[in-house]
């Protein structure tokens, strides 16, 4: 292996520390505990386990949380009067909606409604207009994305000058990468289904962030030696040598790329962990936006 290894785990750990340090010294200064509220629609037992993991992270750092899991069947008219009432409750300080929605459900117009002083999922339309925009700051930055960019800079990986390449283009990581990756000076490329021989573009790419849900998509030979691989996939690969049958692998064929790329994060223990740090962070900093 020449790669180093990115261990998000521990990065991940290290950014919850500092957050629960910040909301300890927070709320024994007498200020309101940091509430997040997660909203669950359905019956999805991804999405289940994604919000079970945030509250519980609230708890592990001091932080308050309220979840609200509703009907698969909930009408769009119930859905927002859930929204509105979180955004006028002054204890609830941050608003996750977990998505997918079910399909009846108009996503757009929910994300829309939520508070952007409490959108610490960064997806609502004001913060991501104002990530996509030259000297404008969002409130909060989703937080998949940002757990990537952390992770570059935190093993001192240079972003200005480099050539990026994002590959998948979704509202929840490629295109809001794509975005802070541009606002930090690199030259970004984003690849999709309709991307003519991906491989080619990869081999380009100073940094790569895979986020296409393809199992082990991205073979060793795309890399670039010395590139910086940041895998956002989590897929399930069949393993008879698991008790479960599967293991979860990434979009990057991990083996391959390790003895080529200079840094990689594994699946699971990458990108993973960072995404709900993130989270916490977000959560803490609407706290005390709210304060002002
Ligand atoms: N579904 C998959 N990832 C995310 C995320 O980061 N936030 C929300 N709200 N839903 C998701």
């Amino acid at each position: 292996m020449t790669a180093q290894l990115i261990d998000g785990k521990l990065i991940a750990q290290q950014v919850r520390d500092e957050v629960a340090a910040k909301v300890a010294k927070r709320t024994a200064a007498g200020k309101s505990q940091p509430t997040l509220a997660t909203v669950l629609v359905g019956e999805r037992v991804d999405s289940a386990t994604y919000v079970r993991s945030k509250g519980k992270a609230c708890e592990e750092l001091g932080m308050g949380s309220v979840s609200h899991n509703l009907p698969a069947d909930i009408s769009q008219a119930e859905l927002e009067k859930v929204i509105m009432s979180l955004n006028a409750d002054k204890s609830v300080h941050g608003i996750l909606v977990q998505l997918p929605l079910p399909s009846h459900l108009d996503e757009e117009r929910v994300l829309q409604l939520i508070s952007i002083e409490k959108d610490v999922d960064g997806f609502s339309p004001l913060n991501i207009g104002r990530l996509a925009q030259k000297g404008r700051e969002p409130l909060f930055v989703p937080c998949t994305p940002y757990g990537c960019i952390y992770l570059l800079e935190k093993v001192g990986v240079k972003i200005e000058g480099s050539n990026a390449v994002v590959l998948g283009r979704s509202n929840i990581v490629g295109m809001p990468a794509a975005l802070l990756l541009i606002g930090k000076n690199a030259t970004v490329t984003v690849c999709h289904s309709r991307t003519k021989d991906i491989a080619a573009v990869v081999r380009e790419a100073d940094i790569l962030i895979a986020a296409i849900g393809k199992t082990e998509f991205v073979r060793g030979d795309w890399i670039k030696p010395g590139a910086a691989v940041i895998d956002v996939g989590i897929n399930s690969k069949p393993d008879a040598t698991k008790k479960s049958g599967y293991r979860l692998v990434g979009d990057v064929h991990f083996d391959e790329a390790k003895e080529v790329a200079g840094f990689i994060t594994p699946v699971p223990g990458g990108v993973g962990p960072m995404t709900i740090a993130m989270l916490m962070n977000n959560t803490y900093r609407a706290a005390e936006i709210q304060d002002k």
